[in-house]
């Protein structure tokens, strides 16, 4: 023992704040309730009060566009740029930012600005984005909070391809920084990280293990067995990687297979054959990649790296590091003879050229063409050095994939057409995850476009509170019940989703294929409300004082069944009502992505497809369509305890309707969860549907599924329940569930000003 020291005390520091091993390594199945509260206003150095439109409009737009315009011509000692221009690295900076996105839970995406956090900033894909993110804080420190990362990030790449010769759609700002790591987003079954994060291989993929379940393929020995459809959701084919390895599927050097892997991530992006071939095309006519030096000798990335290097990873000690010894993906060369200029070199070259594999100076595959008279290209640093032009096998995979040959063809024949698809195929990328045009700010927000679900803007005043009282009693009157009223008005509302901002009742898409026809949504109830509150509206509007569009009657006649709801339990709510809402039309309706807003599982009403196959309980799913709908634990606890008890289970069946009362909200579901009168019982061994039985009597009460009995078993949604199970709790459930009700309907209203800057 040290002398002195009392011999019964460590000697030794222990763990500090959050040293592992915490909570999911001892309980790794536990419902993460937690991620409900993730990137809290204390973590925005901005305060909680932040308001990005105000900060925006101090910022002159022409010179924050000019200033970029002149940061990529301007040299800088640490890292040289390629062709004395730094675009080219700034464009795949930003196309890896956006790239992210996939449409199945609308996760990813440049919204945020995730790329500057793990793990997305320390995959290996995108090595050295973070030098193209360094070399912009010059010009965020200017601008401070009037500009985001997440737009400066997404403007670089813009601003470099028109200053390319790229003539562009526009550029909108409003993508709101992220001040921590998303906890939540799931990327795949693959890992790709060393045991210790200190200990990073450079490249996790290196000797490509042997099965690579998030690209959806197998091995066998050495047959690649069928193609297994990629996991829901991802987009990406392998952990670590934006879209596809660039040398084929496990860097087998098949552009066959490359063209299949293209396809399948491409489309989980909602973009077609036509939009996938004009940016990847489009991308490449730019820049170069860069293997000068072996993976091996490569330090960890950015998050694993040492604290000397100060958030930068990928250490190369080659040289100085950089210019012509830069080592980031392992290919090495440029596409084109004018890597910084829009042109058709990129399709040219590929079609007039034979290529062959051969290998970079890093051991990675790529091709090179066969014809010695092959233009070169110029080195990116070494005056008067010429150098074969390169293609990556997911480049080949153009050539050998009838339609995106034939799409390739069409490019080559009319540069034109080929200049439109991509600045178009650009501005959805870049703009894909942003919502409502009303989050849009600047004054080159581009025109519009079907992916941007628009909706009409108000051409009428809106009504005021007698007609709203007026309207509420007019849709009671009709003799459809309040749960039927609830009901379209929630699955109107609940599409929303807050990674990529789509859904939501504005617009009221639901009268639409594909929405009316989804199963959860009961499509003959839906459609009969639907008709009978189409005949309010128009007995409403023949008046001739007022206009009420049926996006806001199907919200306001749910506030009126709720309202309803509420009396025979004591209490006289007044539920929120904002106006303003407008009925899009179906032409400009994208049903194909509509669908992807389909839940599979949906716990708020009961749902869940058995023809689907799943990987996780139920339960998790429910947490997912929580978080999706920005809800904390308490909102999310009183909203399905509330819809319980006002019997809204998509097929009108009884799990869960703790209550003798059904269609009154009490706060019953909460008495009889938390009751030790009560016992539970799986059904069978399955554990998805379960028995309520009296304790004494052994006689089965209730039936409850996972989503019902999770408010029981989870520790921390138990205490909630508990709280709304309270002789107080009944009063503050329904405060609390018109407060999260209210919340629901309002999540896509961009337009009402102050919610304009929300989170
Ligand atoms: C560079 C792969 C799609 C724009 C690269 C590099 C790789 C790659 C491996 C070299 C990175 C380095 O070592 O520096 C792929 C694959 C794609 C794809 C596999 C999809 C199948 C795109 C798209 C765009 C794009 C859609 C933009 C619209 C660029 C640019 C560079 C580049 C501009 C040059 C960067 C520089 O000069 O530093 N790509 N890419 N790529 N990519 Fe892509």
């Amino acid at each position: 023992a040290t002398p002195g020291a009392c011999p019964f005390r460590g000697t030794r520091i222990g763990g500090a704040l959050g040293s592992e091993p915490q909570l999911d390594h001892w309980w790794p199945n536990r419902l993460k309730v937690e991620l409900l509260h993730q990137n809290p206003a204390q973590a925005n150095p901005f305060g909680p009060h932040f308001d990005y439109s105000k900060e925006f409009e101090k910022v002159d737009f022409d010179a924050l566009w000019e200033d970029m315009r002149a940061l990529l011509h301007t040299p800088i000692d640490w890292w040289p740029a390629d062709y004395d221009d730094y675009g080219p690295q700034m464009v795949r900076m930003s196309w890896h930012s956006a790239g992210t996105y996939r449409i199945a839970d609308g996760r990813g995406g440049s919204g945020e600005g995730m790329q500057r956090f793990a793990p997305i900033n320390s995959w290996w894909d995108n090595g050295n984005t973070d030098k193209s993110r360094r070399l912009l804080v010059p010009l965020k420190q200017k601008y401070g909070a009037g500009v985001s990362w997440a737009d400066l990030m997404m403007l670089a790449g813009t601003v470099a391809l028109e200053d390319m010769g790229l003539p562009i759609q526009g550029f909108a700002f409003g993508r709101l920084d992220a001040w921590e790591p998303d906890r939540a987003t799931y990327w795949g079954p693959e890992g790709w990280m060393g045991e210790l994060p200190t200990e990073t291989p450079a490249d996790p993929r290196a000797g490509h293990p042997e099965e690579m379940v998030n690209r959806g393929i197998r091995w066998e020995g050495d047959v690649q067995e069928e193609y297994y459809d990629l996991e829901n959701p991802l987009g990406a084919s392998h952990q670590s990687i934006i879209y596809v390895d660039p040398e084929g599927p496990n860097g087998n050097g098949n552009p066959y297979d490359s063209a299949r892997d293209i396809r399948e991530t491409f489309s989980r992006m909602a973009m077609n054959d036509v939009e996938t071939v004009a940016l990847i095309a489009g991308g490449h006519a730019f820049g170069k990649s860069h293997g000068a030096v072996s993976a091996d000798k490569i330090g960890a990335a950015p998050e694993g790296a040492k604290m000397s290097e100060q958030g930068l990873g990928w250490h190369n000690p080659e040289g100085p590091g950089n210019a012509e010894f830069t080592m980031t993906n392992g290919i090495e060369g440029s596409w084109t003879p004018n890597p910084t200029r829009w042109d058709n070199d990129y399709l040219e070259n590929l079609f007039k050229f034979e290529w062959e594999k051969t290998e970079s100076p890093a051991g990675s595959v790529q091709w090179q063409p066969t014809d010695p008279n092959a233009p070169k290209t110029p080195d990116a640093h070494v005056e008067g050095k010429m150098n074969p032009l390169m293609m990556m096998t997911s480049d080949i995979a153009f050539k050998v994939d009838p339609k995106y040959r034939e799409i390739c063809e069409a490019f080559l024949k009319d540069f034109d057409y080929f200049t439109e698809e991509f600045s178009k195929a650009w501005h959805k990328l870049i703009h894909r995850d942003m919502g409502p045009t009303d989050r849009w700010m600047g004054p080159r927000k581009g025109g519009t476009f079907i992916w941007q679900d628009p909706v009409p803007d108000v051409d009428h005043p809106p009504v005021d509170d007698a007609q709203v009282a007026e309207l509420k009693r007019a849709c009671l009157d009709t003799g459809l019940p309040a749960r039927e009223l609830i009901a379209v008005a929630w699955a109107s509302a609940s599409t929303y989703r807050d990674s990529d901002k789509r859904g939501g009742a504005n617009g009221a898409r639901i009268r639409f294929a594909p929405q009316k026809d989804w199963d959860v949504n009961d499509p003959a109830m839906t459609a009969r409300v639907l008709e009978t509150l189409g005949r309010v509206k128009s007995d409403f509007d023949a008046k001739g004082a007022a206009k009420i569009s049926l996006a806001d009657l199907i919200v306001l006649a749910g506030c009126a069944g709720v309202e309803a709801s509420a009396k025979p339990a004591g209490y006289d709510v007044t539920v929120p009502f904002i106006p303003g809402r407008t009925d899009a039309s179906e032409e400009w309706t994208d049903a194909e992505s509509f669908n992807w807003l389909k839940p599979v599982s949906d716990g708020f009403r009961n749902y869940h497809d058995t023809r689907v196959g799943y990987n996780v309980a139920p339960e998790h799913i429910f947490l997912d369509r929580a978080a999706l709908l920005k809800l904390n634990a308490p909102e999310w606890t009183a909203l399905t305890g509330g819809l319980r008890v006002l019997n809204q289970n998509y097929d009108g069946g009884a799990h869960g309707v703790f209550t003798d009362r059904p269609g009154t909200l009490s706060n019953d579901f909460f008495k009889v969860l938390v009751s030790m009168d009560y016992e539970w019982a799986p059904q069978d061994a399955r554990e998805m549907l379960f028995d309520i039985k009296d304790r004494n009597t052994g006689q089965v009460k209730f039936t409850a599924t996972r989503c019902d009995l999770v408010f029981g078993a989870n520790s921390q949604l138990r205490q909630i329940a508990e709280v709304y199970s309270a002789a107080d709790g009944e009063e503050r459930l329904v405060k609390d569930f018109v407060a999260a009700w209210h919340k629901v309907m309002m999540l896509d209203r961009y337009d009402v000003a102050e919610d304009r800057a929300k989170v």
